[in-house]
């Protein structure tokens, strides 16, 4: 039997060229996200998935299709996958680590310095013909040298990030469960953190989205931030409670946020669409076509290498390739 493969939104051509070498493709090409039943259905008799943030891979999606094998994210973040259950299942999950850091990085950075120089508030104001001419006091910002900037989680793109920062003459703190071993070399202080919060000027957020760490950012932790803080989120919407954040800008609290993810996108509260103190971002950390074309090919190599029986490095669930392994042993991998 051949191998077969649910492809549930674009892939770069190059990559999906690749994967129709190698197995019977079932490309989904509509706008409409594919979830829920209609998923469920489209995946039956499958034996991988490659798939997006956009549909989540649920514990019934899993149950529903015992022919499912693998599925490869292309994305590194999996929280959008029950990996618990695929790993009960002896399914194997891949996502793509490390290709997508400093595209990443660049749009933390760039929401870092669009909020703390008004950039698109500026630029808003100028189109509206609001412009009368140079003024000292005209669209004051925040200077970034010598500012601290609080970093949580210090990962691969929280370190990214931190190179940034102190290209622009900028101290840096991190938090997160373990001390990192990258710490001297980005002169990163290790810190708690409440202590983190209490000290930065800027707070940008790097950690994945777990049980852990979902509204992380809320009522208790935005309390304890300096004033003129500016909180950066390219994580993941949930690590940050919504409610909470609208509170704090409204109450100035906050000097503003610079958001690439949200609660439950694409919807975006209209609170923060209506503030000019807020940079908002459609998710689009990691899109540049040269990252966009590595994710895809980390993707699908990982597919291709795994099914023909070599170990790819982008594993989430290890634990599982030994079972998967034996699972692929019945398959004939090739078209
Ligand atoms: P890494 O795994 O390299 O880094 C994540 C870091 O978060 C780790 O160093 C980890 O350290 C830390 N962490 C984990 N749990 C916690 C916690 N409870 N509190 C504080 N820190 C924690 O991941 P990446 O840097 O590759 O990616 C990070 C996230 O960025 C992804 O999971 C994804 O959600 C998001 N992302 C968003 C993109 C976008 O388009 N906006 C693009 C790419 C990624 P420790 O284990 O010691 O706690
Ligand atoms: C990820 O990779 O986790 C992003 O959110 C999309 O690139």
């Amino acid at each position: 039997m051949p191998l077969k493969v649910l492809v549930t939104g674009p892939i770069a051509d190059l990559a999906a060229k690749k994967l129709s070498a190698f197995a019977v493709v079932d490309f989904y090409r509509n706008e409409k996200k594919l979830e829920g039943q209609e998923f469920t259905r489209r995946l039956s008799g499958c034996d991988a998935v490659v798939c997006q943030l956009s549909g989540p891979v649920t514990k019934e999606t899993i149950d529903h299709n015992p022919s499912l094998k693998l599925i490869a994210n292309v994305a590194v973040g999996y929280d959008n996958i029950d990996v618990e259950h695929a790993t009960k299942k002896n399914i194997l999950v891949l996502n793509t680590p490390g290709v997508l850091d400093d595209a990443t990085a660049d749009i933390a950075f760039a929401l870092l310095i669009s909020t703390a120089r008004r950039i698109v508030e500026a630029d808003k104001f100028l189109r509206a013909g609001k412009w009368k001419g140079f003024r000292l006091d005209l669209m004051l910002g925040s200077d970034l040298r010598d500012k601290t900037v609080g970093i949580i989680g210090f990962g691969r793109i929280g370190q990214a990030f931190a190179r940034r920062c102190l290209g622009f003459g900028m101290k840096v703190l991190y938090t997160q469960r373990n001390r990192s071993e990258h710490e001297a070399e980005l002169k990163a202080k290790y810190v708690s953190l409440d202590e983190l919060l209490r000290s930065s000027d800027f707070v940008s957020i790097h950690c994945p989205l777990t049980k852990e760490t979902k509204h992380l950012i809320n009522d208790d932790t935005l309390s304890l931030v300096k004033p003129d803080c500016i909180l950066v989120n390219t994580s993941r919407g949930p690590v940050v409670d919504s409610n909470a954040l609208i509170t704090a800008l409204k109450r100035g609290k906050l000097r503003g946020a610079g958001l690439d993810v949200y609660e439950n996108e694409p919807e975006v509260p209209k609170q923060l669409i209506e503030m000019d103190n807020v940079v908002l971002l459609p998710h689009i950390g990691s899109a540049t076509e040269k990252t966009r074309l590595k994710m895809s090919e980390l993707a699908v190599d990982g597919l291709i290498a795994a099914f023909s029986g070599n170990m790819p490095h982008n594993i989430v669930n290890k634990s599982v390739w030994d079972a998967f392994e034996k699972r692929i042993g019945t398959l004939t991998a090739t078209k």
